[in-house]
């Protein structure tokens, strides 16, 4: 990366604990592939963060690699882009235990995603749940990235790494550059199809609630004609619509229309209408990335290869980094 150094650097990750949904793809991953012009771009599959929920280890072996083959088939370029597997790049670890002790217990307790999940895993509230953001907090700023694509529901954790990096630069001189989060103007939280109050979420209980990137069209479209939505009977943008306004992002999402232009399409139409443009859409929009997908995790051998020269770029990048961070905090040169 070193002959582009005047671009900016983004760094992003995400958990591979089952595939990813359309919330996952439109909030940030679709995003990413875009950027790869304009920015030296660090990607990551964030398998130690996986942890903190427990796993079966055999799926979560399996669910790393299709993580990472749906994020080539998303349009990860590796000409020019790292993607790599976090818990291969040991510095992450490395640089997450001087963060953690340059965070406040407290910093920590409000974290609200913290909270959410110890209420849905009571009998496993682990120290990893709770230290989760720094570690999140050490993949972005082992790059010092300057920007994090993201959806809002990571918006927290970016304002927390911000104030970690901003203690640190007051404790041991101006070193780490404070990450910006970039959250799309459309689609930064896409919202369950039964409950669009709610997130749309991977572990969302409820089948129809989410559409994962890897349904099939006659699934997806069956998701879309169950969604909950209003007894109007308008297809119009507006407040107490949510699951209308829902489906609308995601209609512009995948079509590139506006929501004026999605209103005056659907006018005098009913939501049957409606609906099964969205499911028609969004299967079409995702068939092509599913068709690469196919081939992609059909060799393990070629991701594999992938991930161990992404995986080395990265320890590169970030020892430089780390190594500079163990010399501000006072420990002795290892060599
Ligand atoms: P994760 O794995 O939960 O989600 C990955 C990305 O998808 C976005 N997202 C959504 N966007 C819109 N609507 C939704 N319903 C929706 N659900 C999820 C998330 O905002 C995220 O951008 N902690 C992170 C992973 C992480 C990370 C990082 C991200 C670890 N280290 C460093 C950025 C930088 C997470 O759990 O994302």
């Amino acid at each position: 990366m070193a002959e582009q150094e005047t671009k900016k650097l983004i760094f992003s990750g995400i958990q591979p604990t089952g595939t990813f949904t359309l919330g996952n793809y439109i909030g940030a991953i679709r995003n990413w592939g875009p950027l790869q012009d304009e920015y030296r771009c660090v990607y990551c599959v964030v398998d130690m963060h996986a942890i903190t929920v427990r796993q079966d280890p055999v799926k979560l072996r399996q669910n790393s690699l299709q993580a990472y083959a749906l994020l080539l088939a998303c349009g990860i370029d590796l000409e020019k882009s790292i993607l790599f597997i976090q818990s291969h790049v040991r510095t992450h670890a490395e640089l997450s235990w001087i963060l953690s002790c340059n965070t406040q217990f407290g910093e920590l307790s409000r974290m609200t995603q913290f909270k959410d999940k110890s209420q849905k895993h009571p009998d496993d509230v682990n120290a990893g749940l709770f230290t989760y953001p720094v570690l999140m907090a050490a993949d972005i700023l082992a790059y010092n990235a300057d920007l994090v694509p993201v959806g809002v529901d990571q918006k927290q954790h970016l304002e927390l790494t911000r104030d970690i990096a901003q203690r640190f630069n007051q404790r041991y001189g101006e070193f780490f550059t404070l990450p910006e989060p970039y959250i799309p103007p459309v689609g930064a939280k896409i919202m369950s199809l039964q409950e669009p109050t709610k997130k749309m979420s991977k572990s969302d209980t409820n089948p129809n609630a989410c559409i994962l990137i890897l349904d099939d069209k006659d699934t997806i479209i069956r998701k879309c004609k169950r969604a909950v939505t209003d007894s109007e009977a308008e297809v119009r943008y507006a407040e107490g619509k949510d699951g209308i306004n829902n489906l609308m992002t995601i209609y512009s999402s995948v079509t590139g229309k506006d929501f004026a232009a999605i209103e005056r399409e659907f006018e005098g139409k009913g939501y049957g209408d409606f609906k099964l443009a969205v499911g028609e859409a969004v299967a079409d929009h995702l068939r092509p990335m599913q068709e690469t997908y196919a081939k992609l995790i059909a060799d393990k051998a070629y991701l594999k290869e992938c991930y161990t020269a992404s995986d080395a770029k990265a320890l590169a990048y970030s020892s430089r980094i780390v190594r500079k961070v163990y010399r501000k905090v006072g420990f002795v040169d290892a060599n």
